[in-house]
Formats: C-alpha cells, sequence, structure tokens
C-alpha cells in the first residue's frame, strides 16, 4: 500500500483530475431536494423488515440468560411446548449445527457482532444471552409460550466489574487493523517541562442502541434459498455470512432492505436473525423476528463505558507542547471493537509530543459495538473539555486557543489535509451564534432563577471510502436510466441524494433517474456505516458512468456530432453528451442507442481502491456552540440554543444533510445530559431496557438547532463530498459541558450531566 501511495497523487481518479460535478454550477446537487421516499413513507406504503407478510408465516420470541456466565444446567420446554398456537421450541438441545458468525472487520464482508457460537451448546457467555427460541401462530402466543420456559443455570464467577476487571489486567486496543496507540516526541517530559497544564479524567457511560424501528427480520427458505427481509446496513455483508453460519453457496442467500428505521451502528449480524433463519429451517415456515425494545439491549451491542486522561501542557501563549490521551474501555472477550476514543485526537491539534493510548480490559458482557461516531462521540468529549479548561487557565478564548494550535498538516500521519477549513467554520459560527457576547468569567450571567452560559468545541469524523462499492447505470432509449449498488436508506437521504448526483453526472432531470438499492443481489459490498455510503456509491458511480460514455461513444461511431471524442472530452448534459466545451457537438442518449439498434445499454463500475485515505488526512470537521440555562435551584439543564457549524466539503443536499446535522446533535444532547445505560455489576445484568428508563432526547429537551456549512468542496472526494452523518454527534457532549461551565463555574467530567451533580 505505502509504495502505491507514494506514486499516486490524485491519478486514482478517473482522469487524475478533480470529479467534474464539484465545478458543475446547474445541477440538482446542492438543492434542497424533498426525500424521494417520502410520500411512501408517510402513507405506510414502504414495507419495513417486519411489515414483509409471507404464506404459513409464525412469528418468534426469545427467552434470555440471567447469568452472565456458567451453564445451562436443565431447560424445561414442556409448558411452552403445550401452549396454544405454539410450532417449535428450539433450545441448544434441538438447533440445527452452525457455523460460528464470522467477526466484523475480520473479513470484507464479515457482519458479525462477535463470533461466539449461536445456541449450540450449554454455556452462557452473557447475561441476556438466547437460550431459547418459541415459534407460535401469533406473536401474542410466542410472547406467552417463551414466558413458561424455565431454566436452571450453573453459574460461574463472571468478570462484571470494570475495577476488577481492570486489576486483572489489560491491552492495547486496536480499530481497523492498527493499535489504538501512538506517540511522538516526549509527551511526559514535555508535559513535566510546561508553563501551563490542565490533567483530568474523563468519564462516559455505558450507551445502548435505540433505532426508532427495533431490529427485526422476516425469512423464508426456498429450498436451499435463503431469503431474509432484513432491517440493515449491511445487506451484501449479511447475505455472505449468513452463508458461512449455514454452509450454502453466498449466492444462495438472498438479503433485502429497502427502508431502514435508523442503524446508528448496530443494524448488522446479530443472533436474531441466525436464530429465527434456523428455526425457519427446523419448523418449515416462515419467520417474523421483531426484537422487543428489551430485546435490543439484551442481544444488540452498544458502546461501552471510558476512562479518559486529557493532559495538555502549553506555553503561556497557549501553543500545545504536550498532549497526552489515553484511557481504559472495556470489551467481551469475542467481539470486534474496543470503543477507540483516541482516534479523534490523532489529527486535532499541531503538537510535537503526544501519547496515545487505549488500553482494553475484558468483561462477561454483550459485545461492544459501533455505535454513533465510535471513538469520536466520547474522544471529542474528553479533549475538547481538556481545551476549554486549558483556555480558561490561560486566559485565552477557546476559539482562538484552538486557531494557535490548528495544525498544517496530519501530527501523526504527517500527510496533508485533503481539505480543512475548522477556522472558517468557527469564524462563521461565531459571528451567527453571538459568541461575542460571552462572559468568559463562569456564573456571570443569571435571568431569575437560570445561570446562562454558552460553550464551544470541536466536531470532527474521519473520511472513510471502504473498498468493495460498485454500481451498475442501465441508460434505456427511452432516455431513463437505472442505477443500482447494494447500499442502504436508514432515514438519511441516501436514495435521493444518489438520484441527484447520478442525475447530474448523465444530464439527466430527476425524474428519469432510478436508483434502486437495499437488497444483496445488486452490484457491490457498501456498508451504510462510518459516514461513507455517500463517497463510496459516488464514486461507484463515476465509475460505471466513465465506462457508459466509453461504450455510448462507440456506439455513437462516425456519423454522430460526438464521432472521434475521448470519453474526457464529452460530459452528460440535456439527455445525452456533449463535448465539454463545445456543447453544439452533442447527440443524445436515445438517438445513439436507437441508431445502434440498441434498447439499453449496461455499464458496471468498481472504483479504484481507497488510496486517496493514504495520501491525504481527510475528515469532516464542525464548530459547535452551545447555550445552556442551568436552574440554580434545581441543577436542571436545559439547552436553549445551539448551532452547528460544518465543514463537511461540498453540501449535495442541503434539506437532508441539515436533517443529519440536527438528528447527530440531537444524539449530543442525550449523550451530555441524558443517556446512560444502567449495568449491574454485581450480575452484569441491564437493569434499564427501556426508553422509560433510558433517556433519550425528546421535544423538550431540544432547541432551536441552527446549521450552517463552509459548502467548500474538496478537490479530492467524489463530488466534494465529506460524510455528514456521524459528526452531528462529535463535539456536542463537550460544547454543552463547557456552556455548563460557563453557566455555572462547575466543571462535570463524568457523562451524563445530570441535576444531581449540578445541584448546590
Ligand atoms: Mo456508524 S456507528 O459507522 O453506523
Amino acid at each position: 500500500m505505502k509504495k502505491a501511495v507514494e506514486v499516486a497523487p490524485d491519478s486514482w481518479m478517473p482522469g487524475g483530475v478533480p470529479d467534474p460535478l464539484i465545478a458543475a454550477k446547474h445541477g440538482h446537487i446542492g438543492r434542497p431536494v424533498s426525500r424521494i421516499d417520502g410520500p411512501l413513507k408517510a402513507k405506510g406504503a414502504a414495507r419495513f423488515a417486519a411489515e414483509f407478510r409471507l404464506d404459513g408465516m409464525v412469528y418468534a420470541a426469545l427467552s434470555y440468560s440471567t447469568i452472565a456466565k456458567g451453564r445451562i444446567a436443565d431447560i424445561n420446554i414442556a409448558a411452552a411446548q403445550a401452549a396454544p398456537g405454539v410450532v417449535l421450541v428450539m433450545t441448544h438441545c434441538n438447533a440445527p449445527r452452525l457455523n460460528p458468525p464470522p467477526k466484523f472487520l475480520s473479513q470484507n464482508k464479515a457482519a458479525g457482532g462477535d463470533d461466539l457460537p449461536v445456541m449450540q451448546d450449554e454455556r452462557i457467555h452473557w447475561n441476556g444471552q438466547p437460550v431459547a427460541l418459541v415459534l407460535a401462530e401469533t406473536q401474542e402466543e410466542a410472547d406467552h409460550a417463551i414466558s413458561l420456559i424455565e431454566v436452571a443455570y450453573a453459574a460461574e464467577p463472571a468478570a462484571t466489574s470494570l475495577s476488577e476487571a481492570i486489576g486483572k489486567g489489560t491491552e492495547t486496543g486496536s480499530f481497523m487493523g492498527e493499535p489504538l496507540h501512538n506517540e511522538i516526541g516526549n509527551a511526559d517530559k514535555a508535559f513535566a517541562d510546561a508553563a501551563f497544564t490542565v490533567d483530568s479524567v474523563y468519564r462516559s457511560p455505558r450507551h445502548n442502541h435505540n433505532a426508532m424501528e427495533p431490529h427485526a427480520a422476516t425469512i423464508v427458505w426456498e429450498g436451499d434459498r435463503l431469503i431474509i427481509h432484513d432491517a440493515t446496513q449491511a445487506v451484501a455483508h449479511t447475505a455472505w455470512s449468513m452463508a458461512q453460519i449455514f454452509d450454502l453457496d453466498e449466492t444462495d442467500v438472498h438479503v433485502t432492505s429497502p427502508y431502514v428505521g435508523g442503524g446508528f451502528g448496530g443494524k448488522t449480524l446479530w443472533q436474531h436473525q441466525i436464530l429465527a433463519a434456523a428455526a425457519a429451517r427446523l419448523s418449515g415456515r416462515p419467520v417474523r423476528i421483531a426484537l422487543s425494545r428489551e430485546g435490543v439491549y439484551r442481544i444488540i451491542g452498544g458502546r461501552s463505558e471510558t476512562e479518559q486522561r486529557v493532559a495538555l501542557g502549553s506555553d503561556r501563549y497557549g501553543k500545545l507542547t504536550a498532549l497526552i490521551h489515553s484511557g481504559i474501555t472495556p470489551k467481551s472477550p469475542n467481539s470486534a471493537l474496543p470503543e477507540p476514543f483516541i482516534v479523534p485526537t490523532r489529527s486535532a491539534y499541531a503538537v510535537d509530543n503526544m501519547t496515545l493510548d487505549v488500553q482494553v480490559c475484558t468483561l462477561d458482557m454483550m459485545a461492544n459495538t459501533f455505535m454513533r461516531a465510535p471513538g469520536e462521540a466520547v474522544g471529542t468529549f474528553a479533549l475538547e473539555s481538556a481545551m476549554d479548561e486549558l483556555a480558561e487557565k490561560l486566559g485565552i478564548d477557546p476559539i482562538e486557543l484552538r486557531a494557535r494550535n490548528e495544525p498544517d498538516k496530519d501530527p501523526v500521519g504527517g500527510v496533508p489535509f485533503s481539505s480543512r477549513n475548522i477556522v472558517e467554520a468557527y469564524r462563521s459560527g461565531a459571528e451567527r451564534f453571538g459568541w461575542d457576547m460571552r462572559n468568559a468569567a463562569p456564573g456571570s450571567r443569571r435571568e431569575g432563577e437560570w445561570l446562562i452560559g454558552m460553550g464551544c468545541a470541536t466536531a470532527t469524523y474521519p473520511y472513510y471510502r471502504m473498498p468493495g462499492a460498485a454500481a451498475r447505470i442501465t441508460l434505456s432509449d427511452n432516455g431513463r436510466a437505472t442505477v443500482d449498488f447494494a447500499a442502504h436508506e436508514m432515514g438519511m437521504g441516501t436514495s435521493t441524494v444518489q438520484t441527484q448526483v447520478t442525475a447530474d453526472r448523465l444530464g439527466l432531470p430527476l425524474d428519469k433517474v432510478t436508483v434502486r438499492y437495499g437488497d444483496s443481489t445488486l452490484p457491490g459490498v457498501i456498508l451504510a456505516g462510518g459516514s461513507q455510503q455517500t463517497a463510496a456509491i459516488g464514486m461507484a458511480v463515476m465509475s460505471a458512468y466513465n465506462g457508459l460514455v466509453g461504450e455510448l461513444l462507440k456506439l455513437a461511431g462516425n456519423d454522430s456530432p460526438l464521432a472521434g471524442l475521448k470519453p474526457d472530452e464529452v460530459v452528460g448534459i440535456n439527455g445525452g453528451l456533449a463535448h465539454r466545451n463545445k456543447p453544439e457537438r452533442f447527440e443524445n442518449y436515445a438517438s445513439i442507442l436507437t441508431r445502434a439498434n440498441r434498447h439499453e445499454l449496461v455499464a458496471d463500475g468498481t472504483p479504484p481502491m481507497p488510496f486517496e485515505l493514504q495520501h491525504w488526512s481527510m475528515h469532516s470537521y464542525g464548530a459547535m456552540f452551545c447555550e445552556i440555562r442551568v436552574n440554580a435551584i434545581t441543577g436542571e439543564p436545559r439547552v436553549s440554543r445551539f448551532l452547528g457549524s460544518f465543514d463537511c466539503g461540498k453540501i449535495l443536499n442541503p434539506k437532508t444533510a441539515a436533517s443529519q446535522f440536527r438528528g447527530g446533535i440531537i444524539m449530543g444532547i442525550g449523550l451530555a445530559l441524558t443517556e446512560e445505560t444502567q449495568f449491574d455489576e454485581r450480575n452484569g445484568r441491564i437493569v434499564n431496557p427501556s426508553l422509560a428508563d433510558y433517556h433519550i432526547p425528546v421535544h423538550l429537551d431540544v432547541p432551536e438547532i441552527e446549521i450552517m456549512w463552509t459548502d467548500i468542496p474538496d478537490p479530492h472526494t467524489p463530488m466534494g463530498a465529506h460524510g455528514v452523518g456521524e459528526i452531528g454527534i462529535t463535539g456536542t457532549g463537550a460544547a454543552i459541558a463547557n456552556a455548563v461551565y460557563n453557566a455555572t463555574g462547575k466543571r462535570v467530567r463524568d457523562l451524563p450531566i445530570t441535576l444531581d451533580k449540578l445541584f448546590r
């Protein structure tokens, strides 16, 4: 990889030049096009995973272990089997033999949250593990029957206490194949020598996934073909992984996921799809499994707690001389991901001495997984709180402190930034927000019972473009185009934005372009994760388009006004191709195809490897501004204003992007003020598995959120765009904590910032 990178400036890009769409002025890109799937969803006509109705379908319910470790000594299923409507009771005694799931990131198409065997023996690995599944004619009958199952456990000592687990030893974590450890210079020495220092420990609790649509799948076997209507961020990964588990050919597994009610990292492959497919095979009936909200907490991974030290040293002008960001997080023995909280710090500030380190200990618990900017969400809380603390110590405005430490190249990787305008995001955001009205002295602004404060923090999330994407464009002689890719619409606007992009690429109106997605039989392996879909699909469509243009020019031949032109001399415009600079040399698609006696033309595109990620340091950025009111009597914190000023390349659709940013910020409000999974350290049980007890922000918790952006395109990405999915939750926690400090003089370093921590 390294060698290839040295010789690859931008030549990875077709033509070696920035995407021509970046310069295009009058297209669909940049317009606030409403979601094309909006009317279907409003009418209830969009079918989600638990809404497929199949002939003879039965309903599943699960029983969950109540111990963290040990074995099933005895399981009594007689009453369940005799209950009305019951079709099957499945336990480890009668479940079919299955291969363990391929663990996420272990191979290209692996989708499993862990690689534990699924209902293959009497062993228990976490409190909440499925121990029995019932199929019945109705959901109510399944739910009743599952309640009749009696399990006797032989419990064994389990690691469920964080402090005890740390005592048993830790090891350096790894993320995306790289150790979570970086060292440049000598941070300890520079910290000891620094004129000004801050050194604190920050804590973030466990978080659980709470997509509006709980996990669900409708599953049927047609002979040896397995068909899964799933709610997933990874159709192709899931098809391949299920094939491994059930010893099938990959092409014999068909996964569809046309609509998903939110994913956020949690909608990959977990035990429910595997168990339901196994039960469908045993019973010979199609199965619908729809997890209860509690079920999601029991068997879908979440975010683990972190304990992070951030130590900063600077000179008297605020120039950082030392940065230490280190700490501890637990994971389960078989999971793929420790919470990688140092990742945002790698590219944050210019500093010659830096030590970053994530130590991981092991707990007997549900696998940790990707969740809403894993790493960045809680890592930026610690780092950006510490920057605020340093700014106060130095008596420098927190925005100015950040500007003074703005790096001109990636501090860890040493490579240049592809596009980074974070200072501009701060400048314009501060102006709009009225930052100059902030009084730096904490507790200095009060209206009646309410103390009012302002805080800011930097948001950042990496730009990814994962290998494996592909797309197919089918152009018809009626002037319509269809574009196919195995990607996902989870509510973000992917199908709308890709319709805009494809229409601009081809020079077609929006209503002449159909985007098909959410199906494993379509081309490519595209994860709706890492905020990378827009770039991954965009580059795949660009590749398919380039192939299509080559074929069209061949078909056009010598009798066309396009005769003799090369692919990079033409553009898609007005329903056909034209010379880039001489628009009169034009022929429309229908004419080219008709003259060549073709009804349609199909072009497949596979994008080049993402070498840009080695050549540049690539990220989305934002400057987050919060105004908070804290009640001086009760300690109640209320976010009263919030503004996100983003630098995420070119914004392709202002309406869907603003919604993405707002959604992320609302999650950030939850992270800062309300969300906390209560994990009973005595037995490893999650004790608040419901929306009544796990508090996500509701309407009254969310003020008007202003969104703005620089709209400066990155010349090194497709369409000049960066991801906008996850960045909203980053920086938000610190902006709120910093505002709380400004309002009250209380520095809360332990999330969530609940009123008991502010009560005087
Ligand atoms: Mo995101 S946590 O990569 O779905």
